[in-house]
């Protein structure tokens, strides 16, 4: 099968069946985004123990490359230290942004890299990633913030 056809496969499937799709209880950080351009939303609910994301659970309305976006974000930092989490976060900006990333395998999130030859739906992609960095900076509290 062409690659194209199994990263669409890929995107699909996590759009279809989002991944960590949910809320979390009480003490969980709660970052709310939003991109004015097109009206998507993202909440995403981190709950960390010492330095590990220990869960993380995410809900919005999106288009197939925030939704998937958002799942395989959840799927990859579920269980990694707060320091792996945002070092994948600054990977993951580098393959939308079309940069060379041989260093590292990013597993499904690969089947994002196309995004970076489409500008408009870069900031689909990082709708999710962008809530996550914001949420390993609050304290507990709830933001609202725009995707900028
Ligand atoms: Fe709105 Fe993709 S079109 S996030």
């Amino acid at each position: 099968m062409p690659l194209d056809d199994l990263y669409r496969q890929v995107i699909m499937d996590h759009y279809q069946h989002p991944r960590n799709r949910g809320t979390l209880g009480d003490g969980a950080v709660s970052v709310h985004l939003h991109n004015p351009t097109c009206g998507d939303e993202i909440t995403l609910q981190l709950a960390v123990e010492g330095d590990v994301v220990r869960d993380i659970r995410f809900e919005g309305i999106g288009c197939s490359i925030s939704i998937a976006s958002a799942s395989m974000m959840t799927e990859a930092v579920k269980g990694k230290s707060v320091k792996d989490a945002l070092s994948l976060a600054e990977s993951f900006h580098r393959l939308i942004r079309g940069e060379e990333e041989d260093e590292e395998d990013l597993g499904d999130l690969e089947a994002l890299r196309g995004v970076s030859k489409f500008p408009a739906r870069v900031k689909c992609a990082l709708l999710a990633w962008n809530a996550l960095e914001r949420a390993t900076r609050a304290d507990g509290e709830r933001q609202d913030e725009t995707n900028h």
